[in-house]
C-alpha cells in the first residue's frame, strides 16, 4: 500500500488547524496509521530539508519547522503521495488555488501549513526521520 508523511507545520498547529486538515484525507478516504504532536529537533530538521540545503532561504525552512510544535502523519491509500499533494496544493502562496489546503488557508509561500513528501522515495526516508517501524500501525478499516 502507498504511504506519505504529512506534517502540519508550526502556522497550522497554532492556528487549530490539526482537525481540519485531519478530516480532509479521513473524508478522501484515505488512512491515518501513525501520528504525534512534537518538537522536530535541529538534527531532524536538517535532514528532512536536506534538499534545500544550498537555497538562501534554508536557514529560515530549519528555524521555522523547528519553532514549534507539528503534528507529523503517516498516511496511506492508492496513489496517496500525488493525490495529497494536489490535496494540500500549491507550495507557492500565489498558485494555491481554493479548494486545497494551502488555497483556502495560507497566503504565505514560507508559512504554509502542511508538508508532504514529493515522492515514494521522499515519503521512506521522512516516514524513517520521525517514526520508528513499530509506530506505524496496521489495522482493517471497515469502509
Ligand atoms: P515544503 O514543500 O514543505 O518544503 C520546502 C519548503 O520550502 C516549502 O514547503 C516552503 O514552505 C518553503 N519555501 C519554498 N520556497 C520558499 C521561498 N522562496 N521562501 C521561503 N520558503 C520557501
Amino acid at each position: 500500500m502507498d504511504k506519505t508523511f504529512l506534517m502540519v507545520k508550526p502556522d497550522g498547529v497554532q492556528r487549530g488547524l490539526i482537525g481540519e486538515i485531519v478530516k480532509r484525507f479521513e473524508m478522501k478516504g484515505f488512512q491515518l496509521i501513525a501520528a504525534k504532536l512534537l518538537i522536530v529537533s535541529k538534527e531532524q530538521a536538517e535532514f528532512h530539508y536536506a534538499e534545500h540545503r544550498e537555497k538562501p532561504f534554508y536557514g529560515e525552512l530549519v528555524d521555522f519547522i523547528t519553532s514549534g510544535p507539528v503534528f507529523a502523519m503517516v498516511w496511506q491509500g492508492d496513489d496517496i503521495v500525488t493525490l495529497s499533494r494536489l490535496m494540500m496544493g500549491k507550495t507557492k502562496a500565489v498558485d494555491a488555488v481554493p479548494g486545497t489546503i494551502r488555497g483556502d488557508f495560507s497566503i504565505h509561500t514560507g508559512m504554509n501549513l502542511i508538508h508532504g513528501s514529493d515522492s515514494p522515495e521522499a515519503a521512506v526516508r521522512e516516514i524513517g526521520n520521525f517514526f520508528p517501524p513499530e509506530e506505524l500501525v496496521a489495522y482493517e478499516r471497515a469502509n
